[in-house]
């Protein structure tokens, strides 16, 4: 069974402070010595990065681009089956590549042409309060490797599969881009760790796996769904639910594994309504109010 991105960083560095990926035993490129040293350009191109200006150009391997062509033209079918409406348009809107892994810069630049949001490159994982926050400045962290390509349908990582094709057909679109923001705004105001946690849990269950009803059937509009082959194949074998913070921020999830519980929306409206009142009411007390610990896992 695949298993869909898990957030370990692999992001070290050596006593002179140089930084390198290193993969544990079991990932793809665990023992690929040149897919390493190419994750190691990669980071060092997003070390380098000057705040503000377009992510740096990645010199992409002919393998790289095969891995992409493979998982674009696998997903492109699914999405056009169950992502919703507003992320069908978004993506068309983007007009991504399926033959070669497009330049971050590209797509940003694309991007921000039709919602004002736009990729920033991320090295590794980027802190909750920075990744969130930074929502709020219509900016959104993105990596800029590709998978491994011994296994295009998985990676252990958010890659910029998921980003683009995922994140990007909800960040492309108006409505989304919007509620992106009001979760970033959600993230500066929510002062403590505990308030913090709440809106990432939030997220989880929304912008990353949720689920709307249109004309009575259950589309996807989480970019984690959206690509993932896996999940967006099977994903109404999951137990739904209607849309409730409580359960959110309390329901255990397992980052590793296919998420057996998921939530939907009846409408996009209903979505709006939901996340704009969480996110309103968003404060340093709200992560205690909802029963929220410091020291819960996520
Ligand atoms: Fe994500």
């Amino acid at each position: 069974m695949l298993k869909e991105p898990q957030l370990f960083d692999p992001l070290v560095r050596d006593l002179e402070g140089n930084a390198h990926i290193v993969f544990p035993p079991g990932h793809p490129g665990h023992a690929d010595a040149a897919y390493q040293a190419h994750r190691d350009m990669v980071v060092a191109a997003a070390l380098s990065h000057v705040p503000g200006t377009p992510p740096p150009d990645i010199v992409y391997t002919a393998q790289d681009h095969a891995c992409w062509q493979h998982i674009s033209q696998a997903l492109l079918p699914l999405q056009r089956q169950h992502a919703a409406r507003e992320a069908r348009q978004a993506l068309e809107d983007l007009a991504l590549p399926t033959d070669h892994a497009p330049q971050l810069a590209d797509v940003s630049w694309r991007l921000a042409k039709l919602t004002g949001f736009t990729f920033a490159p991320a090295a590794g994982i980027v802190p909750l309060a920075e990744f969130y926050g930074s929502l709020a400045d219509d900016t959104f962290h993105s990596t800029q490797f590709i998978r491994h390509h011994s296994r295009p349908l998985f990676s252990p990582e958010p890659d910029m599969v998921h980003e683009v094709l995922g994140h990007g057909a909800t960040l492309a679109s108006p409505r989304f881009a919007a509620l992106y923001r009001q979760v970033g705004a959600a993230a500066r105001r929510a002062e403590t760790r505990e308030s913090l946690k709440a809106v990432s849990r939030v997220f989880w269950f929304t912008l990353e796996y949720g689920l709307l009803e249109e004309a009575g059937e259950l589309m996807v509009y989480g970019a984690s769904l959206l690509s993932a082959y896996g999940e967006l194949s099977g994903f109404r074998d999951m137990e739904i639910r209607p849309l409730d913070v409580q359960q959110m921020v309390t329901q255990p999830y397992d980052v590793t594994s296919y998420q057996p519980v998921l939530f939907a929306a009846r409408t996009l409206d209903e979505l709006e309504d939901f996340l704009g009142a969480f996110c309103s009411g968003v404060d340093g007390d709200t992560g205690s109010r909802l029963g929220v610990t410091a020291d819960q896992k996520w």
